[in-house]
């Protein structure tokens, strides 16, 4: 089965699961079974650091190079406009995180590995 990832992709009106990347590689689809963004890149095996889990210690702080979220618990870390904290909050929009997608389970199109699409291309 082809998926087109422009057809996953949020849309306000008819509130599409937000597609999160990691610099630019979609790695998940967000859905109402994942109580914060945290969850959902632990799910797919994202290495991402944390201790408190409810915005208090920042442990999570991670960059936002596109997209919205908003927070279900109001963090008590300060955070630039760019960053956010995982552990208390969900995607708004699509979102692409600063994160590596090194090592985490990868949407692929068939015929396409994940290694293939993670491995930078050499120019020749
Ligand atoms: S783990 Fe402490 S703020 Fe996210």
């Amino acid at each position: 089965m082809k998926v087109n990832l422009k057809i996953l992709t949020f849309n306000k009106i008819l509130k599409k699961a937000p597609i999160v990347s990691l610099d630019g590689q979609p790695v998940l689809l967000f859905n109402q079974q994942h109580l914060s963004l945290l969850i959902a890149l632990e799910h797919k095996k994202v290495k991402v650091f944390s201790e408190c889990r409810n915005g208090y210690c920042g442990a999570c702080k991670t960059t936002i190079i596109s997209g919205s979220v908003s927070y279900h618990t109001q963090p008590l870390v300060t955070l630039k406009a760019d960053e956010c904290l995982p552990c208390c909050c969900t995607p708004t929009s699509d979102l692409d995180l600063k994160l590596s997608p090194e090592g985490c389970d990868v949407v692929t199109r068939p015929g396409i590995t994940a290694a293939q699409i993670i491995q930078p291309q050499t120019k020749s």
